[in-house]
């Protein structure tokens, strides 16, 4: 990271974590963002058959209303998620529901899907240039009387605009809405969703995964998959944050919302491992959840996940953070002989 670039994300630090989100978006969108390199070839990979330049992924929740992907593209994420998207404009929570842990490198947050709505977000989406992967996770309204009737409009609304989909229904801070994770409901929803996708016409056609909480029953990663694959989609996100409250040190560890960060490593992991175990190949997955270094990366890559996605170590390391992970991912790589991230997947 460049002197100017540290000392921006120092600065950054000691403001409410909100506001410092929000000054960190408008510094990206004035091209004040980092410029990465050129990638290493050995950081290639795939996601369900859309090819990565590399397998480091900016998180959904950074870039909520699809207004930074292109800088943050450019900073070095192989590619970038926008959203979580609604079908209309919601404000979310009160503040302040936004924590930062720092002992413990850690986020709480109950934010509750506030955004600027499907409309801002396709006009913005629309604008992209080719280059570079840009996923859409969709969400439903906190009050909809239909929510899988939203995740339907979204992907309508945003057929051909997005490199792929992501169902999300794992988010801790919109009442309800893990519920749609339980068999019957996941049913529905997922039929709805493919059967909306099978009239769509073929040429917008991109994967679609589905987000999951890492706080599941036993047997649900065994129904969850099942239910994914019957309904043809192309894979699983693990995970989202998490209710559970690991050993936490930060004054702030009881706030309600979701944590992520480090604590939530060993966990998003273990379930990831699950779900590979219970996909055997038939899915693509992306491993998500307190990456923060090129060995919490190849972790996942070996516990299955054919890319990794972060959110909250670049809060507490600055989005220069993704070149150092890529570096030490590359030199991980070629230390045990794979010829790309790609060929590492899975393998123990
Ligand atoms: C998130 N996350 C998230 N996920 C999602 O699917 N839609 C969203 O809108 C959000 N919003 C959001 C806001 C904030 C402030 C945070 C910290 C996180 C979850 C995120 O994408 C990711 O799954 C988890 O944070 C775990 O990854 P990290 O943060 O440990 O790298």
């Amino acid at each position: 990271m460049s002197g100017l670039h540290g000392l921006a994300t120092r600065a950054l630090r000691g403001l409410d974590p909100e506001d410092a989100h929000g000054l960190a978006i408008a510094g990206l969108k004035a091209g004040l963002g980092p410029v990465g390199g050129r990638d290493d070839p050995v950081l290639r990979g795939a996601l369900a058959g859309v090819a990565l330049p590399n397998v480091v992924g900016l998180a959904p929740g950074f870039d909520k209303d699809a207004e930074v992907y292109a800088p943050m593209l450019r900073a070095g994420f192989g590619f970038v998620e926008c959203g979580t998207v609604t079908p209309l404009a919601q404000r979310g929570n009160p503040r302040p529901r936004l924590f930062r842990l720092t002992q413990d490198r850690a986020v709480i947050n109950r934010m509750g899907f506030n955004n600027h709505g499907l409309e801002a977000f396709a006009r913005r989406l629309a604008r992209r240039d080719a280059a570079g992967v840009v996923g859409a996770n969709i969400g439903a309204n906190k009050d909809a009387d239909d929510r899988i009737g939203d995740y339907v409009t979204g992907l309508k609304r945003l057929w051909g605009l997005a490199s792929y989909f992501t169902i999300n229904i794992s988010s801790p801070n919109t009442p309800g809405l893990r519920a749609l994770q339980t068999k019957a409901a996941l049913e529905e929803l997922l039929g709805r969703l493919s059967e909306a996708r099978d009239a769509m016409p073929a040429e917008g056609r991109a994967p679609m995964f589905l987000k999951v909480a890492p706080d599941l029953q036993a047997g649900e990663v065994e129904t969850i998959t099942e239910t994914v694959v019957a309904h043809g989609l192309a894979g699983v996100m693990v995970s989202n944050t998490t209710v559970s409250r690991p050993e936490l040190r930060s004054a702030q560890r009881d706030e309600a919302g979701g944590l992520s960060g480090a604590p939530l490593m060993a966990l998003s992991t273990r379930v990831l491992a699950e779900f590979a175990a219970a996909a055997a190949g038939r899915l693509a997955l992306v491993g998500v959840g307190g990456v923060a270094s090129g060995a919490d990366a190849y972790a996942k890559i070996r516990a299955g996940a054919c890319a990794v996605q972060l959110y909250s170590a670049l809060v507490f390391e600055g989005p220069g953070l993704v070149t150092r992970i890529k570096r030490d991912l590359a030199a991980r790589l070629r230390a045990d002989g794979f010829a790309s991230a790609q060929a590492a997947v899975g393998a123990k």
